[in-house]
């Protein structure tokens, strides 16, 4: 476990009242808003971790999305220890919350970390471009662009967007999809698609989307086409 690990989930336990004594004495008057809550989450999500390989971004994924990745960490159905605790026994409209707070969020993104996708070649590159737009229909893999938008920058209320990940963190998502790690609603697409990939696709894609310069307008797109290619039971009907 790195030092800035432990930094960050004392910082973030500190928030939470539980990490340092003289925390317990701080005064009532502190404000109790919102912001100051998810400032715990903030240690983590900040702006600035866009590089860094497991912090995935959360500011600006549309609210649906994120609020179900909240409650898949509270039941279980995604796992990864400090995200637990931070909103285990949260009940959903807290969550909701949190949600909707950080849909609205749109700070800058900083540039990709020099290293990010630095494994792939030039034609895993090229490869993964090809599958993200149009897919591998010999493989029956969809391009990703048919459900997370034209411009990667997903779809609301429940589709993320793919631009400014991490690669590493982008090729642990298909290793938690592919070992059942990481479950969605029934029909679970992503977990479908996670297995039609081979390994080298996964690094080509994961490779070619870090690469990618995320336009600061960029929001989510407000809908697709549908039906989808393959149905997603974390997608609302429209
Ligand atoms: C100690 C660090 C840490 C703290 C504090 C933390 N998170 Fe996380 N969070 C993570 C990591 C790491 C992941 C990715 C886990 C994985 O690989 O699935 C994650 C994943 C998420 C995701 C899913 C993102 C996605 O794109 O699918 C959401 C949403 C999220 N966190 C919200 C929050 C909120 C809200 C808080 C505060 C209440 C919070 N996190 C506090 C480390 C943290
Ligand atoms: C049939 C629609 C569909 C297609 C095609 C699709 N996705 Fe997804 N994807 C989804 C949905 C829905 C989610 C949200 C799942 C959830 O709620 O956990 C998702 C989530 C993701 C995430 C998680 C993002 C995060 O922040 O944790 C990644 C990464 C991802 N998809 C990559 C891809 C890639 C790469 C492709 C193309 C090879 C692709 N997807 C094709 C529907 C799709």
């Amino acid at each position: 476990m790195s030092t800035s690990y432990v930094v960050r989930a004392c910082a973030a336990l500190a928030l939470a009242g539980s990490c340092l004594p003289s925390q317990a004495a701080a005064p009532a008057t502190l404000p109790d808003t919102l912001e100051q809550r998810v400032a715990a989450c903030t240690a983590c999500h900040a702006v600035k971790e866009r590089g860094d390989a497991f912090f995935p971004r959360i500011a600006g994924k549309p609210a649906g999305y994120l609020y179900n990745q909240l409650v898949n960490f509270r039941e279980g159905r995604r796992h990864y220890p400090m995200m637990t605790y931070m909103v285990d026994h949260l009940p959903d409209a807290y969550l909701r919350e949190i949600a909707d707070y950080f849909s609205q969020q749109h700070p800058p993104y900083p540039p990709a970390q020099a290293g990010s996708g630095a494994s792939a070649d030039s034609a895993a590159l090229t490869r993964g471009q090809a599958l993200v737009q149009q897919g591998d229909p010999a493989k029956k893999i969809p391009a990703c662009v048919a459900c997370h938008g034209s411009a990667l920058t997903g779809v609301a209320p429940a589709i993320p967007g793919l631009i400014g990940l991490p690669s590493d963190y982008v090729n642990a998502q298909f290793g938690a999809w592919k070992n059942k790690v990481r479950r969605a609603a029934a029909p679970d697409c992503m977990a479908e698609i996670a297995n039609r990939l081979s390994e080298a696709d996964v690094a080509a894609v994961s490779g070619w989307l870090s690469k990618q310069t995320p336009d600061a307008a960029a929001r989510p797109a407000d809908s697709i086409a549908m039906p989808l290619p393959l149905n997603c039971g974390s997608v609302p009907a429209p």
